[in-house]
């Protein structure tokens, strides 16, 4: 069945600053990597060289047909120490944005996304209380520099996975286990948030910037869905729920922390710190009960039988229109669907998994539901953290040896359904 699409919903890909460009040795995951705790051995310090290659990057973009870019800036180059601002990195970012526009392209653009400068490390990283001030010193910088460029901006991205991976599990820098340190930071992110998102806005209102200014978080929501129907299975489902989604989006959305339960939370701010609904959506999983307090009660599993990626995460493109229909519901506003996508070094899946997803798109917009934009995860194979180079979730295929970039048979299709709003399978 030929699916269209409706002209205003966006269509792009998103990519991340550290994650692409290579070559900056000033950030807390270039020590990460030097450390040894990429799986594979690759380290960030190569990745794309996206950093000497955007000029190219950005015709693949056009080849595409890609309407709109979601792209990171990597704040140790803009702020190399602190309170020292490099006019080259800002510039070289002003050069990129200003080429994607000359390209009709749309950009959104994430201040933070998971790297952050080695300075900031050594001042105890988002431990530390100051943390806000400086996010907001940084993003007043950028904004005086590239607000006239940029009107859409996500000023965090998954919150919840870098707190997770980085303090709980200890898998991503800091390498933390320590859930007081998670809380801590937890609110210092909130925080610095709710200062950036007033920030942007007032930054780009006192010089009358062109555009509405638009300002979210790109929230990381997964399904949790119980394994049975009786009560006790929900509990560690719910459970789940609240800590890794719902502490982090009301503090961020609100102004709200909402711990310890029960107390009714207290307030970190208070308003309304959104302008869209960002979702980064991948996957389900299956919660059954287990009698560990530690882990929320919780065990995950991937649905039995299911289909999967490379990574053994399960495709569930239903699972899209159940969290975007339920955020949507609770916060009212435009969705904008930061990140969505599967990592496939075949390329046997992507196609499905694309033309899948975006009829779950489709069906929210016929309900009713304001999806805005969709970006596909990503535009290019790249430095998949602690997987390295090795898990390809690309539309394009990169060589890390030689940087060739070839499109993929996905990301021709992915191209022809943005340029004509329509596919027919
Ligand atoms: C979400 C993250 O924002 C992105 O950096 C990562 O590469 C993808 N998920 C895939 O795991």
């Amino acid at each position: 069945m030929s699916l269209k699409l409706p002209q205003d919903l966006l269509l792009g890909a998103a990519t991340s600053a550290l994650q692409i460009e290579g070559g900056d040795k000033n950030n807390n995951w270039y020590q990460w990597c030097e450390e040894g705790h990429i799986k594979d051995g690759s380290h960030c310090l190569n990745a794309n060289d996206h950093w000497n290659r955007y000029r190219e990057d950005i015709e693949l973009i056009k080849k595409l047909g890609l309407e709109t870019y979601r792209m990171g800036l990597e704040w140790s180059r803009i702020e190399h120490q602190p309170g020292k601002f490099s006019k080259e990195g800002i510039e070289h970012y002003r050069d990129e944005i200003t080429l994607l526009l000359e390209n009709g392209v749309v950009p959104l653009v994430t201040l933070h996304h998971f790297s952050h400068p080695l300075w900031l490390v050594n001042k105890g990283g988002w431990g530390n209380k100051k943390v806000v001030d400086y996010f907001k010193r940084y993003t007043e910088y950028v904004v005086e520099n590239l607000g006239d460029l940029v009107s859409d901006w996500i000023t965090i991205n998954e919150p919840n996975v870098f707190l997770y991976n980085g303090y709980v599990e200890g898998i991503w820098p800091p390498g933390k286990n320590n859930i007081f340190s998670m809380f801590r930071a937890m609110k210092n992110m909130i925080k610095a948030h709710i200062v950036s998102y007033k920030t942007i806005h007032q930054v780009r209102s006192k010089h009358n910037f062109e555009g509405e200014t638009r300002v979210g978080v790109a929230n990381h929501v997964r399904l949790f869905d119980p394994a049975g129907n009786k009560k006790i299975h929900g509990i560690p489902a719910r459970l789940l729920d609240y800590f890794f989604h719902r502490l982090v989006m009301e503090g961020m959305a609100r102004g709200k922390f909402m711990f310890p339960i029960g107390t009714g939370g207290h307030p970190l701010g208070e308003g309304r710190y959104y302008d869209f609904i960002g979702i980064n959506y991948y996957t389900r999983d299956i919660i059954k009960f287990t009698l560990n307090p530690a882990s929320l009660f919780a065990r995950m599993e991937v649905k039995e039988g299911a289909d999967t990626s490379d990574l053994g995460w399960e495709i569930y493109p239903v699972g899209l229109k159940r969290v975007c229909r339920k955020y949507y519901e609770e916060y009212q506003a435009p969705v904008f669907i930061t990140e969505n996508g599967i990592c496939d070094k075949g390329d046997t899946k992507r196609g499905h998994f694309i033309y899948d997803h975006l009829k779950e798109v489709v069906k929210l917009i016929n309900e009713g539901i304001p999806v805005e934009r969709y970006y596909y995860w990503t535009l290019i194979d790249n430095f998949e953290w602690i997987e390295g180079e090795s898990a390809r979730f690309g539309l394009i295929h990169n060589d890390f040896k030689t940087q060739k970039r070839s499109i993929r048979i996905s990301g021709y299709f992915y191209g022809k359904i943005c340029k004509t709003k329509e596919i027919t399978p």
